[in-house]
């Protein structure tokens, strides 16, 4: 294969994924660990130009005119669309008032600025709208990283300083009906395009307000787009789909960004349409287009240490809300214990995420939650609840270079003695990495022909005949 045949450094197994190895060592790096240079995306910028500051200062003297000149009251029984135009017009007359000294390039960009500060989310406007952005970070004031294609990057977007990293926090916070201050830290939000938002202040960030941002924007990837990507083959998606169909219980395991919540996404359009489904999320980004779908948001306490309502609170009302099947955005506390209960009592289908970086480990942590319920139920007991409650565990993974694939589909097949049994039916093995530091390998079937297949038949779905004979798949961007 001529993928491999470059000297491919070290053979890291998915799983051990983070421990990233890029080019050959030479013989005087292979005996000794040398500290990696910085790659050149994520040194920092060139400091602004005098030019950028008079800009900069420019912006902000033209917000203030603006704000004063505005008449708030008049605007609020105009259209949304006159008043833009009218606001952008102003911008223009104080933009002019300079004459002179903008070329009319500045001009244009100054009223756009003033616009999204005005409108918008200030700074982060071009960020957003640009698709190739999946995820931003925003460390301080002044260093906002983004993530493109996998890739993390530092932008050259600045706020002017914290109060006005703050003031934008504060507007997307407070457009979600949540505050943030300093009885109150750190929040969770979202954006109107569904991208999930958590921002954390001092005195717990220690650097200013700090805020990440992961957009699935207006339009998420779709299972295509996965493949596509070659996230996994299209033999395993017609495995997943068709257990999502038979009402398989799944769980989706990962670390942090490794594709979960875009996976489960993706999963949820082959619910039958006729389903009622019920979502429960910290802060809703999924966008199931499912018909018959009530979403769920838990809240926060308020400023008194009141009103908390908890994925666990939600998880037992929505058991009485007649669902078909339950979808909980993520596991990570006694919630567990509920939504396994539900999974064992006719709500079957039911789906979740929980943090774990293979399929054992997303059992043993399954396990540790549901404890966390406070019930004194012996460990045996318990192993043997979690057992039957999951079909399959998806083990997603952000691999080196960033690319994110379908490492593992295993079947849980129950109890061996003390042990949960369970079973590979695909894996990706990487091999190492290309030209671009990305990993490279092959998705394999393993052979084994899962118990839920005789479920998935049973339901009249009919799987092609040789879709678990034991072979390398064929995938894009292997
Ligand atoms: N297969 C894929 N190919 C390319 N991009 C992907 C793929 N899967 C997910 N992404 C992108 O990666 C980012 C992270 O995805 P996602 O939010 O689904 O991860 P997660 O595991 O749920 O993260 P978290 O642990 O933070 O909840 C998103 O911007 C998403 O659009
Ligand atoms: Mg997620």
């Amino acid at each position: 294969m001529g993928l491999f045949s470059r000297s491919a450094p070290t053979v890291a197994s998915p799983e051990s994924s983070k421990v990233s190895v890029v080019g050959s060592p030479t013989p005087e790096t292979s005996a000794r660990l040398v500290p990696v240079p910085p790659r050149s995306s994520i040194v920092a910028p060139p400091p602004p130009t005098e030019r950028q500051i008079y800009l900069n200062q420019l912006k902000v003297r033209i917000h203030q005119q603006l704000v004063e000149r505005l008449d708030m009251q008049g605007m609020r029984a105009l259209a949304p669309e006159v008043v833009r135009q009218e606001v952008r017009q102003l911008i223009r007359e104080l933009c002019q008032s300079e004459k002179g000294l903008l070329s009319s390039q500045e001009q244009e960009r100054l009223m756009d600025e003033v616009m999204d500060e005005t409108f918008g989310l200030g700074p982060l406007e071009t960020l957003l709208k640009d698709p190739t952005v999946s995820d931003i970070m925003i460390n301080k004031f002044d260093r906002v990283y983004v993530e493109r294609r996998g890739r993390i990057e530092l932008s050259d977007v600045r706020f002017r300083d914290n109060a006005h990293l703050r003031q934008i926090i504060d507007r997307i916070v407070g457009a979600v009906g949540r505050r943030i201050d300093e009885t109150q830290p750190m929040c969770d939000a979202r954006l109107a395009d569904g991208s999930r938002v958590n921002a954390i202040i001092p005195p717990l960030a220690l650097d200013g307000p700090a805020m990440s941002i992961r957009r699935f924007g207006s339009k998420p990837l779709q299972l295509e787009d996965l493949i596509r990507h070659g996230a996994f083959p299209p033999a395993v998606m017609d495995f997943l789909a068709a257990a999502v169909q038979a009402r398989c219980n799944i769980i989706i395991s990962g670390g942090t960004g490794s594709g979960k919540t875009t996976l489960l996404n993706c999963l949820s359009r082959y619910i039958p349409a006729e389903e009622r489904v019920i979502t429960i999320e910290d802060a809703a980004e999924l966008q199931l287009q499912q018909p018959h779908v009530v979403r769920l948001e838990t809240r926060p306490p308020n400023t008194e240490g009141r009103g908390e309502v908890t994925a666990r609170d939600l998880v037992k009302n929505c058991l009485r809300m007649r669902p078909d099947r339950v979808i909980i955005g993520e596991c990570r506390g006694a919630e567990t214990l509920d939504m396994l209960q539900a999974m064992n009592t006719g709500h079957d289908g039911s789906m979740t995420t929980i943090h774990a970086n293979n399929p054992r480990d997303a059992m043993s942590r399954l396990e540790v939650m549901v404890s966390m319920a406070g019930f004194d139920i012996p460990p045996k007991a318990l192993r043997t609840q979690v057992a039957s409650a999951v079909n399959l565990i998806i083990q997603a993974n952000r691999l080196v270079g960033g690319k994110r694939k379908v490492t593992r589909v295993t079947e849980i097949c129950g109890m061996e003695g003390d042990n949960v049994q369970m079973h590979d039916l695909f894996t990706f093995e990487q091999k190492g990495v290309d030209e671009d530091g990305h990993a490279v390998g092959h998705f394999i079937c393993t052979g084994i022909r899962p118990k839920c297949a005789d479920r998935i038949e049973h339901r009249g779905i009919r799987l092609p005949a040789d879709l678990f004979a034991r072979r390398v798949m064929d995938s894009p961007h292997n």
